[in-house]
């Protein structure tokens, strides 16, 4: 069998099962991500270089810890445009979007 074919059987079988231990299978990830470039993007700009938001580049949040960077998701600014993402996100998932802009995500 080649060996795209494993990797095919593989996310097949990681996208069933999204909730394993906690992580965020492929699937869910592959959405996270578009709801990054799509939701977050329509105020920080499609390529996250800032807009009515600022910009959320790896190199501008670099010092900011994922933690950090999750609660602001999930409660977002207040006094700013910012909503809190909370309702949409779990903490498992907002912490997978701040290891994401920070470059992390795997
Ligand atoms: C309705 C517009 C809007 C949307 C949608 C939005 N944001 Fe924001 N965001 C803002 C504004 C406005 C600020 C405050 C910017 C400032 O302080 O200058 C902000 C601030 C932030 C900050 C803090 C940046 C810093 O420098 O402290 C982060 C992180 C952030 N947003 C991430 C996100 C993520 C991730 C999403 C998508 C899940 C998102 N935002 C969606 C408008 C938005």
């Amino acid at each position: 069998m080649p060996d795209w074919c494993a990797s095919a059987v593989l996310i097949a079988v990681l996208a069933a099962v999204p909730a394993l231990a906690g992580e965020i299978g492929p699937a869910r990830a592959a959405e996270l991500e578009r709801l990054v470039r799509h939701d977050c993007g329509s105020c920080h700009g499609m390529t996250l270089k800032g807009g009515l938001g600022s910009d959320l580049t790896a190199e501008r949040l670099d010092g900011l810890e994922p933690d950090g960077l999750a609660e602001i998701i999930l409660d977002g600014v207040p006094g700013t445009a910012m909503p809190p993402w909370r309702p949409l996100l779990s903490e498992g998932e907002a912490l997978w979007i701040a290891q994401y802009l920070l470059g992390a995500a795997e």
